[in-house]
């Protein structure tokens, strides 16, 4: 039996624009995200998170499908545009209230709300006054946050600034695969540093109400291998580290730009001239944890001469014998002890929850209206013995949320790829958890992992107990 700390939280996550819907209810402002997935051919087939799985109406059932798992921590976010919906201004009581009583609900089940302020969903008006590479939006970040800790920072458990920034500026504004679907380096560099910003914003704002909440940033962190140990692959792995993993962790731990990234960021784009003095100061004001989102691996080579590449490397697909899942991500579980334990090595000792962590399955429903998802708890059962094994190393490991509570409006790929540990069936809008929620809440149940619990799981397909 592995066994985790007696405290270790143990929680599921979501984020408002995969799963709300009820996007024109209650005064709700329009989202990058619904521009961005109501313009043709941008989303897998036209979806949009216009219903989702209708959260919004559903939010008491599905925080029963909570309680029911077993969970100490819930992590959702907040639609910036629900509570205001042009991005500033005056709020909309009624956005706030929906989040007022989920809250209060996940209290009463005795579930600690960690919330995230910026899952993605950019009021669509401020993204006509320039978006993340106007310094402006910023600011309005930081008045948004200042609203939300006195509407509900009595009550949340954790704050969460953003959610996984390198997102938002490498495949929002430089690859244009996200909203707002930009492809300009300098504006995803901009995009960057003004993300950053307004997270060290506001941490600044919640200290000066007094509050003692912890608040972090959630990254999404690649260990980042080279393809072969040749001098280029090395130095080409070492890059790309630089730009999705150290351009974010050394600004928030070290109020440095990486000397590297930043001498290969004016090789590419020219300037720099919108980090002005002070800001790193702002970034790195101490925060309480960092919320890591954790996947899969990167694997990058050297670009061969005159193969196309923007800064030198090129990121390779999984090799043909490495394990992957549905969606084709590789499947390492030693990669996600490895970014904890560099974690503490190299910015620690800090305290980390893992914010998110799990994987894409082909689900279908049988015969019996069961869902069997083995392949989903081996994959949580593998990561979960790395958590572990991260713990014993020293790692200060405070939770785990899986994602995701429910299948979901994944992003681009609309709803055709499920990560869910409760199935969603859109056109009924039917929950039923999958053999990998009975396996996750045994685990919550006993705090901890025991190899008979996964393979009676593995087994035995069916409703969880
Ligand atoms: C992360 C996002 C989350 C979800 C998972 C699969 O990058 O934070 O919303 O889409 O990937």
């Amino acid at each position: 039996m592995l066994r985790f700390p007696h405290d270790f939280l143990w929680g599921a996550a979501t984020a408002a624009y995969q799963i709300e819907g009820a996007v024109d209810e209650d005064g709700r402002g329009e989202s990058v995200w619904d521009r961005f997935s109501h313009t043709p051919g941008l989303v897998h087939e036209g979806h949009t998170g216009d219903i989702a799985c209708d959260h919004y109406h559903r939010c008491e059932e599905d925080i029963e499908l909570l309680a029911r798992l077993g969970v100490g921590l819930y992590r959702f976010s907040t639609a910036w545009p629900r509570i205001l919906p042009t991005g500033q201004g005056v709020p909309e009581p009624r956005g706030i209230a929906f989040y007022d009583r989920l809250v209060d609900r996940l209290l009463a089940k005795g579930i600690a709300p960690m919330v995230t302020l910026d899952h993605w969903d950019l009021p669509q008006a401020l993204q006509d006054r320039g978006g993340w590479p106007a310094r402006d939006t910023a600011l309005r970040f930081a008045e948004y946050a200042q609203v939300m800790f006195q509407a509900l920072g009595d009550r949340v458990r954790y704050w969460v600034t953003h959610n996984e920034p390198w997102m938002v500026a490498a495949i929002g504004h430089r690859l244009g695969l996200h909203a707002p679907g930009i492809r300009d380096f300098q504006a995803s560099l901009r995009a960057s540093h003004h993300l950053l910003l307004s997270h060290g914003l506001a941490v600044q704002a919640l200290r000066a109400t007094g509050s003692q909440t912890p608040i972090g940033i959630v990254l999404n962190l690649f260990h980042t291998d080279p393809a072969t140990d040749s001098e280029a692959d090395v130095e080409q792995a070492m890059a790309s580290d630089g730009y999705t993993n150290r351009w974010y962790l050394d600004p928030l731990f070290r109020a440095v730009y990486p000397a590297d990234t930043s001498a290969l960021f004016q090789r590419v784009s020219g300037v720099m001239d919108f980090v002005r003095r002070g800001d790193l100061d702002t970034i790195s004001a101490p925060m309480d944890f960092l919320g890591v989102n954790y996947y899969s691996p990167r694997i990058v080579r050297a670009a061969a001469p005159g193969e196309a590449s923007e800064f030198g490397w090129v990121v390779e697909k999984p090799p043909a014998d490495a394990p992957v899942t549905d969606g084709g991500w590789q499947i390492s579980p030693e990669a996600f002890t490895s970014v904890l334990l560099r974690l503490n090595r190299e910015y620690g000792p800090l305290p980390i929850f893992v914010t998110e962590n799990g994987a894409i399955c082909d689900d279908t429903v049988d015969d019996a209206g069961r869902v069997h998802d083995p392949a989903r708890i081996s994959y949580l059962a593998a990561h979960l013995r790395a958590a572990h094994g991260a713990l014993g190393a020293g790692v200060d490991l405070r939770g785990y949320c899986v994602w995701s509570l429910l299948d979901n409006f994944e992003w681009a790929d609309g709803f055709s790829k499920r990560f869910g540990i409760v199935y969603v069936d859109y056109p009924t809008q039917r929950r039923i958890p999958k053999s990998s929620f009975r396996f996750m809440s045994r685990v919550m149940a006993v705090g901890g992992l025991a190899t008979e619990m996964e393979e009676q799981a593995l087994r035995l397909a069916g409703p969880p107990v």
